[in-house]
């Protein structure tokens, strides 16, 4: 519990003890609201305004808060003093630090874990990419939010599923398995994967517009794989089959997996009964031959069912999935982390959702987030800057290679510590701020390893690690907490001690970004922290608190960056 909540609570008390009957007084959680933090720090920690209950009570402000302090029993967690109608908390330092120690001392790098998800699912639909495509730098916020916020409901104790919705389904693998046909080769498929594949559909699209039979073949070819034609599915799995190994080379970097890969393709045999319930229910309605639920009451376009000829849709799709995972995982939350330019589309399905009567479609949340560009330029396939995601990934690990050169040529294992550092300065700014923010990643910032950065947190982790290398044993040494009053040690135990709610935060609001900044800010208080203090200098018993709390630190850190799915070294 943060120690605004410890002294809300406790001033609840004490008001309830002094005015036993009074009515239409503030309970804990309006108290923690009106605690205040004093501009001027001689006038306590924290500071309670009583003009809040003078109503109530019927009383001048200045008298609550001296009948307040006068009755306040709690002086081991902080002493208080009544200033101009203000109850004004000096917290007790040592007590309050011997409090956190002592948690993190037993629960170490679970500090912050929780059973509340216990017995409840979460599944989250992340990553989910198409076939055929490169992994562009697009994916990264999709891939990295979703692991974040699976990493974040484990941590609670919540079973996670863990789903990449690929996306296997459509004309165009018909068109690509027919160029597959007519100019393919199995070794340069083989060979070049995915670039082949697409210069492949390419020079379909080219030779259509002089042959515009093609386009039939294509068809075709599509109704083949639909009709599961043992020689197309044959190419279209192999496709698949390529893609995915193209993808598991990014995750293995990434350090990011999946428990389903449940595409839409997965969908075909679903869809069928989804579509008669739609129905049955009367929801659907004919618009230009066309299948399609009218949602002009909630003032969005149509939600399209069945095109003309009668094939589903991506839409079609996504209802078959939500209702099998509900059916399958019995999910208390589904999370969609997808980019924002698909608001609409579940807006849509998830009121179709509601409209079949499916009350769990609440419980459906589309998790949007911005767009990345890339040194200050937007990226798009169409102009051909795409920046590919394992080009980007593999650049951070050399450029970090170069910074850990000339910072640290003694360091031993170099090349793992390189790759742990680019990687975490990717994932890092990928997760620094809110989410639906766009991102415009810049390499002298992802790698400043000064400023606010992935390399930065991980080098204030190294430094906990040595400073704890470095240390005697103290096994038989008690701590003295007094040894952590100091103003420094004070601010990096305020936020340790905030940690376990800024995750929780960080869950409710599907928001990795608050974990980021909280580990960014505990490694600046670290750091004033050690500038300002000889860590091991002294009295045994001083120097075992204060190293103790560097090791406080470097859990919390570590614990932090893991959540946000970064490493961290212990050398740097
Ligand atoms: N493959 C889609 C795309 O790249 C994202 C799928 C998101 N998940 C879903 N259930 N629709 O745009």
């Amino acid at each position: 519990m943060d120690m605004m909540t410890t002294i809300a609570n406790l001033l609840a008390d004490t008001i309830k003890a002094v005015w036993p009957d009074a009515e239409g007084l503030p309970v804990a959680d309006e108290l923690r609201g009106l605690l205040a933090v004093p501009p001027d720090p001689a006038l306590g920690d924290y500071a309670f305004p009583c003009f809040r209950l003078a109503k109530p009570l019927r009383s001048a402000p200045p008298k609550i808060a001296e009948a307040l302090c006068a009755a306040w029993k709690n002086e081991g967690t902080a002493s208080v003093q009544p200033v101009n109608g203000y109850m004004n908390f000096f917290l007790n330092r040592a007590n309050f630090a011997a409090g956190i120690m002592a948690e993190l001392q037993e629960k170490k790098d679970r500090f912050g874990s929780g059973e509340e998800g216990k017995g409840k699912t979460v599944c989250l639909d992340y990553s989910s990419i198409n076939i055929a495509k490169r992994f562009h730098i697009g994916h990264l916020s999709t891939t990295m939010i979703g692991n974040s916020l699976k990493r974040i409901f484990d941590f609670l104790g919540y079973e996670t599923v863990g789903i990449n919705h690929l996306g296997d389904w459509g004309t165009q693998f018909g068109k690509m398995v027919c160029a597959y046909k007519k100019w393919g080769k199995k070794e340069d498929v083989e060979e070049r994967g995915i670039d082949a594949m697409t210069e492949l559909y390419v020079r379909f699209h080219k030779e259509a517009e002089t042959n515009p039979a093609l386009e039939d073949e294509g068809r075709a070819w599509f109704k083949k794989i639909e009709d599961n034609d043992p020689e197309a599915m044959e190419i279209f799995r192999w496709f698949k089959e390529v893609t995915l190994k193209d993808a598991a080379r990014v995750y293995d970097i990434l350090g990011v997996s999946f428990d389903s890969y449940a595409g839409e393709s997965f969908y075909n045999d679903k869809m069928e009964p989804v579509v008669q319930e739609l129905r049955d229910k009367g929801l659907l309605t004919e618009s230009q031959g066309a299948q399609v639920v009218d949602l002009s009451e909630d003032n969005m376009p149509p939600c399209l069912i069945l095109k003309s000829d009668g094939a589903t849709i991506y839409a079609t799709r996504d209802l078959a999935a939500a209702i099998y995972r509900q059916n399958t995982y019995h999910f208390d939350k589904c999370l969609y982390v997808v980019a924002y330019q698909q608001d609409l589309h579940f807006r849509q399905v998830f009121r179709v959702l509601e409209k079949m009567g499916y009350p769990w479609a609440k419980d459906c949340v589309h998790v949007s987030f911005g767009m990345v560009s890339f040194e200050g330029e937007a990226l798009s396939t169409r102009k051909g800057n795409m920046v590919l995601l394992e080009d980007l990934l593999s650049q951070a690990v050399t450029k970090a290679r170069d910074i850990i050169e000339e910072k640290s040529p003694n360091l031993e294992n170099k090349d793992e510590v390189a790759r742990q550092v680019g990687i975490g300065a990717v994932v890092y700014t990928d997760l620094s701020n809110n989410r639906i923010k766009d991102i415009d990643f810049r390499w002298d910032r992802a790698l400043n390893f000064d400023g606010e950065s992935g390399p930065y947190v991980q080098y204030t982790h190294a430094r906990c690690c040595s400073v704890l290398r470095k240390a005697p044993d103290f096994s038989g040494v008690t701590p003295d907490w007094n040894a952590l009053t100091d103003d420094e040690a004070q601010a990096l135990l305020r936020l340790i001690s905030r940690f376990p709610d800024v995750i929780r935060e960080a869950a409710a609001k599907y928001e990795p970004s608050m974990i980021t900044r909280a580990v960014t800010d505990i490694a600046q208080a670290y750091n004033k922290y050690y500038y300002e203090h000889r860590i091991l200098d002294g009295e045994p018993a001083q120097a075992a608190a204060r190293v103790a709390l560097t090791g406080a630190a470097k859990t919390v850190i570590k614990t932090g960056l893991f959540l946000i799915g970064i490493e961290a070294p212990e050398r740097m």
